[in-house]
């Protein structure tokens, strides 16, 4: 990577994108955590071009939208009617008005090309003092693409559209990528001349090559290493071919930087996840968006994260977990839903069928069994019984519950926020707590149990439960009360 960077990368995203049979652009179909379109501006990035510029068409205020969120970086450039691949060049280099040094052209739907690849276009580009360089694959099965016409000592005469080839030139297995390095001058005075009279009466910019080798400049090709690579996304056969090959390079990155995937055909990561090595992975676990696993973390079975931030040596076993931050230490599942503004702190704990949201839970503190937690602030050491519920809604708005440091909250306690409760408090088991607790007190907040003695051999006498009382009874095992 020699070269500096190109004066700009053209990305070709304006077809309909038929075959997907979809209502939504080829281009914003994702894998591995980004859109198509998105994987080739990140690879077009990695060769720092002086502009980025994406043609749009079919769909573009979808497309131009996205790319403003994704991509502020790129600019678009619309192509009112899709004449062609060479017309889209045109209209970019007539809308932006000439560009001088090397201009890159490539595809929007083609996810796989790394920025490797296209360095060593531009590498073989200036080299040669080429006045176009196509990037170039030799395919087991080249119907479709178009093919490369070399002469007798293997210099590129010119590109044949596969509708527009002779019989002896479908043979040629060695196909146009769609992906050339061009100079810019001679590209803009080129494009120009490219004219209609093919198969499909489109301007293409294949033709590009036969104009500047008959004009008397330098035209080579470099044949990428790995065919794969330069596939396009056609149909939804070919974006799982694609999601798949792009999710075992990721997979492969983060074991040869120390992460163990213990399963990796059972194991899906996004492109933007980072893990630290010595995490581990178990299978059944997919890894989305921003997520981010610290060092010794072991995350799976069978878990989702996205967007989560998991600290050194936690551990998080089947949960789902979406926008949460799980602090160094802590425990989370089996079964546990966190769900987004959740801050798991050290050591802190979320046990089986427990669901949070936007809560904060403390160092130490922990959630054992069948809770919900919304809204809630939790200090350090504090433990939750089973089964409470942190009732946060009143119909209308939401409300906070602060629980202090050291607090002990019974089972099946209702929290009825507002509320707080001090710390070093306790609340009594199947309490409904609606208002403050001091620090250090016991709330008690439930009906004083009565028993009715004798109810069940009168109101329910001749069942099983009246006959096992009576003998209960009989045999002395029970005292009876003194009234
Ligand atoms: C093109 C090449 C072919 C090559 C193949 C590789 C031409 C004439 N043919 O064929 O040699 O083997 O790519 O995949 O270039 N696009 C626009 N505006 C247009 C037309 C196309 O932006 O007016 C974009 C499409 O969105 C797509 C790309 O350019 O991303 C390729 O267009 P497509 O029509 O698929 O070209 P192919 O027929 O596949
Ligand atoms: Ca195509």
């Amino acid at each position: 990577m020699s070269v500096p960077g190109p004066a700009a990368v053209i990305v070709l995203a304006a077809g309909e994108g038929t075959r997907m049979k979809s209502k939504t652009p080829k281009v914003l179909h994702e894998i591995c955590g980004r859109a198509l379109v998105d994987h080739m501006l990140v690879a077009a990035r990695g060769l720092a071009p002086q502009r980025l510029i994406v043609v749009v068409g079919h769909e573009r205020e979808r497309v131009a939208a996205h790319l403003g969120v994704t991509s502020p970086d790129a600019a678009t450039v619309v192509q009112e009617k899709q004449n062609g691949t060479g017309h889209a060049v045109r209209t970019v280099l007539e809308a932006v008005g000439p560009i001088t040094g090397t201009v890159l052209v490539t595809y929007g739907d083609t996810p796989l090309l790394r920025t490797e690849t296209l360095a060593a276009l531009l590498d073989r580009h200036t080299e040669e003092g080429n006045a176009v360089t196509v990037l170039t694959a030799e395919v087991p099965d080249p119907s479709g693409y178009g093919r490369i016409v070399r002469d007798a000592d293997g210099a590129v005469l010119e590109i044949v559209e596969d509708r527009d080839a002779t019989p002896e030139q479908r043979v040629i297995r060695e196909m146009n990528s769609g992906v050339y390095a061009f100079d810019g001058a001679l590209l803009a005075e080129a494009v120009r001349r490219v004219g209609a009279a093919n198969a499909q009466g489109e301007e293409y910019l294949t033709d590009v090559l036969a104009i500047l080798r008959r004009d008397g400049h330098r035209v080579g090709a470099h044949i990428a290493a790995d065919h794969v690579e330069v596939e396009g996304v056609n149909d939804r056969v070919q974006l799982a071919f694609a999601r798949r090959v792009l999710g075992e390079r990721i997979l492969r990155r983060h074991m040869l930087a120390g992460v163990t995937i213990v399963d990796p055909a059972a194991t899906w990561i996004d492109a933007d996840v980072t893990l630290e090595p010595d995490a581990v992975i178990h299978p059944g676990t997919h890894l989305r968006g921003a997520t981010r696993v610290a060092s010794g973390a072991v995350i799976g079975p069978d878990s989702t994260l996205t967007d989560t931030v998991v600290g050194a040596d936690a551990v998080v076993r089947n949960a789902v977990c979406d926008g949460a931050e799980i602090g160094p230490e802590a425990l989370v599942g089996p079964f546990a839903y966190l769900r987004p503004g959740t801050v798991l702190r050290r050591k802190s704990k979320i046990g089986a069928y427990v669901e949070t949201k936007n809560a904060t839970v403390g160092e130490g503190s922990k959630i054992p069994h069948l809770t919900y937690v919304g809204d809630a602030t939790i200090g350090t050491g504090s433990n939750i019984g089973a089964a409470c519920v942190f009732v946060n809604y009143d119909g209308v708005a939401k409300h906070h519950t602060v629980v202090g440091d050291h607090v002990r909250v019974g089972s099946d306690t209702m929290l009825i926020a507002p509320v707080k409760i001090g710390d070093g408090a306790y609340t009594a088991a199947g309490s409904v707590i609606t208002v403050d607790v001091p620090p250090g007190a016991m709330a008690v907040a439930r009906g004083r149990q009565r028993n009715i003695e004798g109810w069940v051999s009168r109101r329910r006498a001749g069942t099983a439960s009246a006959e096992a009382a009576r003998r209960a009874i009989t045999a002395g095992d029970v005292e009876e009360a003194a009234d």
